[in-house]
């Protein structure tokens, strides 16, 4: 877990997420970059990965390259003033995806992804606000970090540009980042982070942002998915001498009654949520591991003797696993779907749902059981968990 000095966990998540910036100076003593400037550039270089460079050349000029990139292009790029940004590092490199159990004291399903820059000295992305949460790691070299509260809105923006970047930016807090310190941002807080030498490599593990929009969608899917909404509208009281061209606001009423009879439905609301949290997007969808074929899968009781033999299993780090207590019953969601179970006991998928791996002595204690050892060789066919090398 990251160190929370000269505040406590408790006063953090009370008085700072989602509320008000906060820097944390060596929030991780010992931390060490798992990836070096040029492997993080060698990312770039694949078609399926996610990159940018932003290239800063005046005052309010930038300019903004996707990749995937060449080594023509890196040979290509001046000496200073540009930022290379490689999208979801959690699911591309398993080093960086351990960094995440760091931030266990938060939902894990909150988190959308690592993503990392390496700048040279001057680069930066421009001024701007994100819409989500967000911890900025130093992971190695420098960086001075602006902040602002002020202006943070979408009429304020620099015309002309490929990145939405603030015009106006007045300077309220200012701070020089070193390795291992992180600086938290909630939403909507103007921040513009200058690298001071060559070595600047900054890790955003950047949390979910869910607009009122996509729940009230998703919501919907849910329901017509598992066609649990046929209740029937009814009109609301008439009255003789009608105008029957209007639709009055009591009719529209009704239709309210029925979502919120719907909304009432605590079951329904838990389960559609559980799913929606740990829905992939697209991008991780299409990153999600081949199942083993039927060659490549040997029995169960093979599979069970490998597990005792082995240090135990590891999670694929695009699969999102999370529990909910629904009706008094610990159910299992993976991937945006409520999971078949086997009739596993309640402590063993709360299990599963925390840890992203489970070692030898985690699973020994249940391994005996015909349910647990069902899921586990389920979720390892699927190769949604997977021995640890
Ligand atoms: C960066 O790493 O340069 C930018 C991160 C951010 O502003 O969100
Ligand atoms: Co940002």
């Amino acid at each position: 877990m990251i160190e929370f000095a000269p505040i406590s966990l408790p006063t953090f998540l009370a008085e700072y997420w989602q509320k008000k910036p906060i820097l944390f100076r060596n929030a991780l003593p010992d931390f060490q970059t798992p990836l070096s400037p040029e492997e993080l550039a060698g990312l770039s270089l694949e078609e399926e990965v996610e990159s940018r460079i932003v290239l800063q050349h005046g005052a309010q000029d930038y300019q903004l390259r996707r990749g995937p990139f060449t080594e023509a292009d890196y040979a290509a790029l001046p000496e200073k003033n540009w930022t290379l940004l490689v999208q979801g590092c959690d699911r591309l490199v398993p080093e960086v995806a351990d960094l995440l159990n760091d931030f266990d004291f938060l939902p894990r399903w909150r988190i959308d992804d690592i993503m990392i820059s390496y700048a040279t000295e001057g680069g930066n992305v421009g001024p701007h606000f994100d819409h989500y949460d967000v911890f900025l790691m130093q992971a190695s070299g420098q960086r001075r970090w602006l902040l602002t509260h002020q202006d943070c809105h979408e009429d304020n923006y620099i015309q002309g540009v490929d990145l939405r970047l603030m015009e106006k930016f007045v300077v309220e807090d200012e701070m020089v980042l070193n390795p291992g310190d992180i600086l938290y941002l909630p939403p909507k807080v103007g921040h513009h982070g200058i690298a001071l030498d060559d070595q600047c490599m900054t890790f955003s593990i950047g949390y979910r942002s869910y607009r009122g929009q996509e729940l009230w969608d998703s919501f919907g899917d849910h329901l017509s998915e598992n066609a649990e909404f046929k209740t029937l509208y009814l009109d609301p009281e008439l009255n003789a001498g009608l105008a029957p061209g209007e639709v009055t606001l009591a009719a529209a009423q009704q239709a309210k009654a029925l979502f919120e009879q719907k909304l009432q439905q605590e079951a329904t609301l838990h389960a559609w949520f559980a799913r929606f949290a740990t829905q992939l997007d697209q991008t991780a969808s299409q990153m999600l591991p081949e199942p083993l074929t039927e060659e490549e899968t040997p029995s169960l009781d093979a599979f069970i003797d490998a597990l005792y033999a082995e240090v135990g299993l590891i999670r694929d780090s695009v699969c999102r696993f999370a529990f909910a207590r629904i009706d008094h019953q610990v159910t299992l969601f993976i991937n945006g779907s409520q999971w078949a179970d086997f009739g596993v006991p309640a402590g063993f998928i709360e299990l599963l749902a925390n840890q992203s791996f489970l070692t030898q002595e985690m699973l020994e204690p249940w391994l005996d059981q015909p349910s647990v050892q069902a899921l586990l060789f389920d979720l390892w066919q699927l190769q949604f968990l997977t021995f640890i090398e």
